[in-house]
């Protein structure tokens, strides 16, 4: 069968030679568009591998400096920080999250102290520190405790603003807290500290590799988030709770995990035109690593191409465990 205007229109006309596919090209990704999620621990020269994400390493603050340095040299934006804690440390309420003298207080203090040009964006969630891996208060019987939890995530979003973070990112899910959060650092006069909301989190299986990486996993054992992230199942709901966020302060939005949520990411950018990020999770990471390691995969090309669908979705930025290797990848062509 042959179309009425053709031959007038062919679709492969410009698909022909690299020159007409740049020209027509929509999408492009930048060093700007990244985030690179770290892990850090305590101790001196350390690098002990996350098994579950090949090519990822939970590091001391020492090594943490080498890796800034290298970040500014490639021009990536932003780094995010996720703590590993001394499991001695932990408890109910999490409150070792609130330890001006804690180990993400002093990793921001020496990045900005060597770094001030490279924005530094902290976790604001208790998971790392709580003794049952949940990110809240957990009361008797069982339930986390919203209100109890908001007051707590305040005192470490002031602790990592006192240190001088650049953006604090609430992954928590609680009710209300962006609101509270965004008060809270006004009237201690940091005005200045951006807000990135975890705004749509789904309740995802695949952050496994993520709860082994921070070692929550264990203390967290069979239990899940379902009373507080989102149903998979659900669209309208993040809409609901992106709205909720902007209203109550936040600066940016994020939708995660990343790529089985695309949809999500594309109906909040229309819906809100603010600016809105993507989590490439672990498991996303882990997945496309390990097909690559067997040979199944090519990593470079998957790694670009799953990049270029965030942009594609609308995001204006992407948290990925590839940040690195994407900035390296986009120097060496340039
Ligand atoms: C917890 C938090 C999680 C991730 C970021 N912050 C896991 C969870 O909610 O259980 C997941 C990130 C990833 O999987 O890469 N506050």
């Amino acid at each position: 069968m042959i179309t009425p205007d053709f031959p007038a229109i062919r679709m492969r006309r410009m698909r022909r030679d690299p020159f007409s596919r740049a020209l027509m090209r929509e999408n492009t990704i930048t060093v700007d568009d990244l985030i690179y999620p770290v892990f850090v621990v305590e101790g001196q020269n350390r690098r002990d591998a996350v098994a579950t994400m090949p090519g990822v390493d939970r590091i001391s603050i020492d090594n943490l400096l080498r890796v800034a340095e290298e970040c500014v040299k490639l021009g990536i934006p932003v780094l995010s920080l996720f703590p590993n804690i001394d499991p001695a440390l932990k408890t109910n309420d999490g409150i070792e999250a609130t330890n001006p003298e804690g180990l993400i207080p002093r990793a921001v203090r020496e990045l900005k102290k060597n770094f001030p040009e490279l924005g530094i964006m902290t976790d604001v969630a208790l998971d790392p520190y709580t003794s049952h891996g949940q990110d809240g208060t957990v009361d008797e019987k069982g339930s986390i405790l919203n209100d109890e939890t908001t007051e707590m995530l305040v005192r470490q979003a002031l602790c990592q603003a006192a240190a001088g973070v650049d953006v604090v990112g609430p992954s928590d899910m609680m009710d209300g807290r962006i609101g509270v959060m965004r008060k809270a650092l006004e009237e201690k006069g940091f005005i200045h500290t951006r807000i990135m909301a975890y705004s749509a989190k789904y309740a995802s299986a695949f952050y496994g590799p993520f709860r082994d990486a921070v070692g929550s996993a264990a203390a967290l054992g069979k239990a899940d988030k379902f009373t507080y992230q989102m149903d998979p199942a659900n669209t309208d709901e993040a809409l609901r709770e992106v709205a909720l966020d902007i209203a109550e302060g936040a600066d940016m939005v994020m939708v995660k995990p990343g790529m089985p949520y695309l949809d999500i990411v594309r109906r909040v950018k229309d819906e809100f035109k603010v600016p809105t990020y993507a989590y490439q999770v672990s498991g996303e990471y882990a997945m496309l690593k390990a097909a690559a390691q067997n040979g199944w995969l090519d990593h470079d090309k998957v790694m670009m191409e799953s990049m270029m669908a965030f942009k594609r979705a609308g995001a204006d930025g992407v948290l990925t465990y590839f940040a690195l290797d994407i900035a390296r990848k986009l120097k060496a062509v340039a």
